[in-house]
């Protein structure tokens, strides 16, 4: 065998396609990252990235800043996991209570994809009913009900769920229904339809980058409550993203479940669901053998003090003076000068997104969800998000969202949209 020697030779030899699932690179790309700082990252043969994909989304402070170092470091001492309530994770579970109209009670697990099943979950053995009905194109986590009908390529009618990935059951028997976000009447006849034999809805309130269409959220929840079907939002994305309460906050409508995950942790690995405390007492384990509609919910990690500690710091950090202004004008900056680069290279785009989120789709006019937000060129999408990747912006070129941070600034934003501008030049040319 030979021996492999560049750090990304290693990795190509490790992990399958060299990556660990975050987004498909060719092998030229493969990188391995040494560190990151504020918005930048620093290979493992000394390049230096733009950082726009900040961990998916998971470091909405920035890389390694040093507050949530403090955070973590000042419990390693004591201890990382004790599976059990620790005064980190009641102070905030006690937080996430009071942020959230939607949480009487909460618990913590490690991901956003555990903290959405779970909400699934409870509504099942709540409602008594087996149907979830979720909307096409939207990601709710890695089992089998958040990626049915993710990016379906040639989708079915609705309500027909597409599974999105081999080996999945979910959509067998109608398990999963499937709707089409911002239609809020093809949705409402769906949930009519299905009622009795539907547990939740489960929504991404900003899906992906698209924003509800106005009286959609509130219209859901409308629908949902004549038909005695619960409401789940999945705030995994725009929890402490849009607002400090969130969605919730945002647009102003209460869900019976929430999920959280992602900025919530300040980076280290986090989820968490809540919810009605009707609801929420399914899960208690004294009823455990003792009733039908017991939930098992269980997470090793959940709670451990050193995510909750970092979690703690991290909320301080965005309940500060000025935090969700900065992140709006630095996304809307972002947006208009994206903007301006496609259009003055001629480029037929859309920039979708909201508060520090960018995305942009190919398509002519504004779209509203999964289909028309699909890339009428997806060529030159996919070649567009290689060439930024090759000149130095870490992002995931599979075109989903751009992710600011507070350590973000106009100038990095400039400094994209400068590469964006010599991207567009040079994959216009060869295109
Ligand atoms: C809206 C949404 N829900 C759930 C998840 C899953 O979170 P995790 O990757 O922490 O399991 C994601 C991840 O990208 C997400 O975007």
């Amino acid at each position: 065998m030979l021996l492999a020697s560049t750090a990304a030779d290693r990795s190509l030899a490790a992990f399958p396609a060299g990556s660990n699932g975050e987004f498909n690179l060719p092998p030229e790309l493969a990188t391995v990252i040494r560190s990151g700082q504020g918005c930048r990252l620093k290979t493992a043969d000394g390049r230096e990235f733009l950082d726009f994909s900040m961990g998916w989304g998971s470091v909405l402070i920035g890389h390694a800043d040093p507050r949530i170092a403090r955070a973590v470091a000042s419990q390693l001492p004591f201890g990382s996991n004790f599976a059990y309530v620790n005064e980190s994770s009641l102070a905030l579970a006690e937080e996430l209570i009071r942020l959230s109209p939607a949480c009487e009670a909460v618990r913590f697990c490690a991901s956003g994809t555990e903290a959405t099943m779970y909400c699934l979950r409870l509504a099942r053995a709540f409602t008594g009913r087996r149907r979830v009905l979720r909307f096409e194109g939207a990601y709710h986590g890695a089992h089998d009900v958040g990626v049915t009908s993710l990016f379906p390529h040639q989708p079915p009618a609705f309500p027909t769920a597409d599974p999105s990935s081999a080996g999945i059951t979910a959509h067998h028997e109608g398990g999963v229904l499937v709707a089409p976000f911002n239609d809020l009447e093809t949705t409402a006849e769906i949930i009519e339809r299905y009622a009795s034999e539907l547990a939740a809805v489960i929504v991404e309130p900003l899906q992906r980058c698209l924003p509800p269409a106005a009286g959609f959220l509130a219209g859901l929840r409308e629908v949902c409550d004549a038909n005695d079907v619960l409401l789940a939002f999945d705030e995994v994305v725009t929890g402490f993203r849009l607002a400090y309460g969130g969605a919730q906050e945002k647009y102003g409508v209460v869900p019976d479940l929430v999920a959280y995950g992602k900025a919530l942790g300040g980076g280290m690995p986090i989820g968490a669901f809540g919810g009605r405390a009707d609801i929420m007492e399914l899960v208690r384990e004294d009823r455990l053998g003792a009733e039908d509609d017991y939930v098992w919910t269980a997470s090793t990690l959940g709670g451990n003090p050193l995510s909750c500690s970092a979690a703690l710091a991290c909320l301080e950090i965005l309940r500060g003076d000025g935090v969700y202004e900065q992140l709006y004008a630095l996304g809307d900056y972002l947006r208009q000068q994206m903007r301006h680069m496609l259009k003055s290279h001629g480029v037929t785009a859309q920039v979708l997104g909201d508060g520090p989120l960018a995305q942009i789709a190919l398509v002519a006019s504004e779209p509203h969800d999964y289909r028309t937000s699909q890339h009428k060129t997806p060529k030159l999408a996919r070649k567009i998000m290689l060439e930024l990747f090759r000149r130095g912006v870490f992002l995931n070129p599979m075109g989903t969202k751009l992710y600011l941070s507070l350590a973000h600034t106009s100038a990095a934003c400039d400094e994209f949209c400068g590469l964006l501008s010599d991207t567009l030049a040079d994959v216009l040319v060869d295109d």
